[in-house]
């Protein structure tokens, strides 16, 4: 039996809602207001929550934030009416599924729950396939590597503990995923999680900020103001880079630790707190400590739990499973149905060195889509970066096989791709003389744009086109030369 909960305070709307589910295998119960509602999902394990946008006691983009972190697997669809179409929209953002608009029609919010209770079987087995972790953001957290299999298990066990995690990894390695992860699966999951990212704040506001302040305490603070440290009470503090943080403060964050109490700036009151503390960085603290810049005492007490984790290089079998994630990612986002990716296309993401890690694979893999006109990312949709570095090292021999093998299905609509390891070209594989010639144009075209920045007059002029015939052949395949400025 599935339970649905109708949180709105038009009784009459409630009385409809429910009788639409009447002859079918649904429960459904109801809430009069946000608290109501916020109780009741506390209370017993809703799969579903229709819920009104604006509601009394507590406002439904409330009331869904406080549904998702008691448990993000419950699905939420907003009621709305038309004036708060805005609000309902910013929802789907914050992890509802969808929404409907007033007057509800009962056979449309059939199909939607239907819809959703599919999307969740679906997420359901695949998650099971695949391992992921799902965290209330909406964001999957995913690695089918060796490497991420043992951190997710260190996840698991770690989030059951107290003691402090420090995460460290290159820039884009996923720290602050892990750091969701270990609250998101410990005990402490129904408080908050609360990010401090401590090179961000400026050195003069982060005592401030971390610790709370009272009236007057500074000029400018006008206001009684509560720190971090009391707000994620009884939940996780992430400290971000912590690496970053001054002398004088790291003096400051180690008495707290070593105490669990500290005072607001401007104020002798101590404040106990109960939380658990996670801290990442990227920098190397034992050089830091090695220059006097960090302090070893403090160190100790972040670093003991530490994870590691690995840069995409080392892990290079994650490489299929993010880059469909992402595809699917961006479908959503651009309302587009990239479906494919050709095989020439995943070898060169599986060649580059990614810097950047999956950060820069995502971003690689939203290019993609912002200059793609067709079904499939091919070599042409990725950076330059990718396919100049990807090619050097193809050439040096240093990837064992150029067989394509496509984990994701390739377009048949287009002429398949080969690659001609004589003269590192990429050319289509149909010996047909207008296919050649206009698969030729239309990269040669791209390159030039690339290359000139996507400036028509100085594409025209550098790679000796006729700006008229340059403006009719971009026309002609489709290609929008500001995607490359
Ligand atoms: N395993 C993963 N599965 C899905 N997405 C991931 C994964 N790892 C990282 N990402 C995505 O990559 C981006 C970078 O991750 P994150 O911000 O956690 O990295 P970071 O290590 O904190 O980087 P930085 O040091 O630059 O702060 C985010 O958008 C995140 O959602
Ligand atoms: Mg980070």
């Amino acid at each position: 039996m599935f339970k649905v909960l109708v949180a709105d305070d038009d009784f009459d709307l409630r009385a409809s809602i429910a009788s639409a589910f009447a002859d079918r295998n649904y429960r459904v119960d109801h809430a009069s207001d946000g608290e109501e509602c916020i109780n009741r999902v506390r209370g017993g394990r809703y799969d579903l929550v229709l819920l009104d946008v604006n509601m009394p006691r507590l406002s439904g983009l409330e009331a869904l934030k406080e549904i998702k972190t008691h448990d993000p697997s419950v699905t939420v669809i907003m009621l709305t009416a038309f004036s708060n179409v805005r609000d309902a929209v910013r929802a789907t953002r914050e992890g509802a599924y969808n929404y409907l608009e007033k007057p509800i029609k009962a056979d449309s919010l059939v199909y939607l729950v239907e819809q959703a209770i599919r999307a969740k079987n679906m997420v359901q087995s695949l998650s099971l396939a695949a391992p992921v972790f799902r965290l209330p953001s909406g964001t999957d957290f995913i690695g089918q590597s060796q490497e991420m299999k043992k951190i997710f298990s260190v996840i698991d066990k770690l989030s059951q503990v107290d003691t402090a995690v420090l995460i460290r990894g290159e820039s884009g390695t996923g720290k602050e995923l892990v750091a969701q992860a270990l609250h998101y699966n410990s005990p402490r999951k129904n408080h908050r999680f609360v990010t401090v990212n401590c090179s961000a704040i400026p050195e003069t506001l982060i005592e401030s900020e971390l610790f709370g302040h009272e009236k007057g305490a500074f000029t400018g603070a006008d206001s009684r103001k509560i720190g971090k440290f009391q707000y994620a009470d009884g939940g996780t503090l992430f400290l971000d880079e912590v690496g970053d943080i001054s002398p004088s403060m790291q003096v400051k964050l180690l008495r707290v630790l070593q105490e669990k109490t500290f005072s607001p700036v401007g104020s002798n009151r101590e404040i106990e707190v109960s939380l658990r503390i996670v801290a990442a960085t990227h920098r190397n603290l034992e050089e830091m400590i090695k220059k006097g810049q960090f302090r070893e005492d403090l160190f100790y007490r972040l670093n003991v739990l530490p994870i590691q984790l690995p840069s995409l290089r080392e892990r290079k079998n994650d490489i299929e499973a993010l880059t469909s994630y992402f595809i699917e990612k961006f479908n959503r986002r651009h309302k587009k149905k990239i479906g494919n990716i050709s095989p020439i296309a995943m070898n060169l993401l599986r060649a580059h060195h990614w810097p950047g890690n999956i950060r820069e694979l995502e971003n690689v893999i939203e290019h993609a889509f912002v200059i793609e006109t067709t079904q499939a990312i091919t070599p042409e949709s990725l950076p330059a970066s990718i396919q100049n570095t990807a090619i050097s090292i193809l050439k040096l021999g240093i990837l064992p096989s150029l067989a394509p093998a496509p984990l994701l299905p390739v377009s048949h609509s287009r002429p398949g791709l080969t690659f001609d390891e004589e003269n590192l070209n990429l050319v289509p594989q149909r010996l047909d003389f207008q296919v050649n010639k206009e698969e030729f144009e239309r990269r040669f075209l791209i390159r030039a744009l690339q290359q000139f920045k996507g400036r028509i007059n100085q594409t025209a002029l550098q790679a000796n086109i006729p700006k008229k015939t340059l403006l009719r052949k971009l026309e002609k395949y489709g290609i929008n030369a500001r995607d490359y400025s």
